[in-house]
């Protein structure tokens, strides 16, 4: 097994799912098991895709936050963004899943954008990393998220609520914390021992604004877990309930078995990526679980669960019959690697279409969507 680096700033290595348990065990969240699962079923009439697959395959204390929903107690979502580039398929996941639990539970969501996180951990100017954050919030919220029920909060723009907040955070966040969490060492900026504090704080905010306690729920991919477990153990210390998280496995690189990552462009597909560029990039690195010629791929067939056109398709395309037809064709040979590549080119191309059609809108009300520090919810 290549070696696991696992943290916000940092992931190397091949996962697969022993090491994404394992991962789990260490960190010290828990598995969603089927009985969790039918109960958000149950709550939700049906479940999303990321579910039904394991994407979203573990959590902390989403049981206590059923419990209470179940009892009549109100609950808000918080995701977020790190705005150093532009958006790719793995960045999107989240959101996506976001959008899902948003329109089945009818909640407010705040989503933040640590454009002060980037300044402090990526070699880049403040005038790129503000043009990386409208064009993000832009892509975000061209998936179609609810505008009265979502707040954009941009680190440097909210910066006073935000820091005024942080600090009390930030007042039982120890130096030996980060330095054991995240490996930081004396040769790292300051900033970035503070930065857990910033991150921590959309999981109290509308406990703040509310003045009451109101619980709150994070969707991410495992990478982000170490900030909310930091954040779980200092709430409860100033005030507020420890926020309950849902978290999701990566979508590989196109190549194989590791993230899709920002820092090499040919693993990932962006949101930008026009359809000539898609087609290209599936055609030339997409790892295929299909056979060597085509006569072996029709006598023995693929294996359709470590192919990366498969396996986008799957999460893009909403029909599960559709899904399951392709996955018995490929399985058992009658389609060829070529074609589940074209197949996942359109409905990737597809998809981005769609998402993009929705810029030109977002960007006219840009700034109903940012969270009201005056009139927040
Ligand atoms: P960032 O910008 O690195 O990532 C944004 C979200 O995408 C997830 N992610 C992935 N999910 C699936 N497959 C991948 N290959 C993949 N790569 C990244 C991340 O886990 C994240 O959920 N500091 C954060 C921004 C942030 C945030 C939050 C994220 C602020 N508050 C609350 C989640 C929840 C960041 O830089 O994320």
């Amino acid at each position: 097994m290549d070696e696991i680096k696992i943290n916000p700033w940092e992931v190397s290595g091949n996962f697969d799912d022993k090491v994404y348990t394992k991962i789990v065990n260490d960190f010290g969240a828990k598995l969603i098991d089927d009985k969790l699962l039918g109960r958000l079923g149950g709550l939700t009439h049906g479940l999303h895709p990321f579910l039904e697959d394991k994407t979203f395959f573990a959590h902390r204390d989403l049981d206590l936050l059923l419990d209470a929903f179940e009892n009549g107690e109100e609950f808000y979502l918080y995701t977020g963004r790190g705005p150093s580039g532009d958006m790719h398929l793995g960045h999107l996941m989240p959101f996506l899943f976001t959008k899902w639990l948003q329109d089945k539970f009818g909640v407010h969501l705040v989503i933040q954008l640590t454009d002060d996180e980037k300044y402090l951990v990526k070699d880049l100017s403040e005038g790129q990393i503000s043009k990386f954050t409208y064009s993000n919030v832009v892509d975000i919220l061209s998936l179609g998220f609810q505008p009265a029920n979502t707040h954009i909060i941009i680190d440097s723009i909210h910066a006073k609520t935000l820091y005024n907040n942080a600090i009390k955070v930030a007042r039982h966040l120890t130096a030996s914390t980060v330095k054991g969490v995240f490996g930081l060492t004396d040769s790292d900026n300051v900033g970035k021992f503070f930065f857990t504090s910033m991150q921590s704080v959309p999981a109290f905010l509308v406990s703040v604004m509310k003045k009451k306690n109101v619980r709150c729920l994070i969707p991410y991919a495992i990478d982000q877990d170490d900030h909310f477990k930091i954040a779980r153990d200092i709430l409860p210390k100033i005030g507020f309930y420890k926020p309950a998280s849902i978290i999701s496995k990566f979508l590989p690189s196109l190549a194989g078995n590791s993230k899709m990552s920002a820092s090499d462009k040919s693993s990932a597909i962006y949101l930008s990526d026009d359809a000539k560029t898609v087609r290209h990039k599936i055609v030339k690195y997409a790892f295929s679980g299909g056979r060597d010629t085509a006569d072996e791929q029709r006598k023995y067939g693929a294996n359709p669960d470590v192919d990366f056109s498969f396996n986008t398709y799957k999460l893009l395309e909403s029909d599960k019959k559709k899904v399951q037809k392709i996955y018995s064709d490929y399985r058992s040979g009658k389609m060829l690697s070529g074609e589940m590549k074209e197949l996942a080119v359109s409905e990737i191309n597809g998809f981005l279409e769609r998402v993009r059609a929705n810029r030109a809108a977002v960007e006219e009300k840009f700034a109903d969507y940012l969270f009201d520090e005056e009139n927040p919810f």
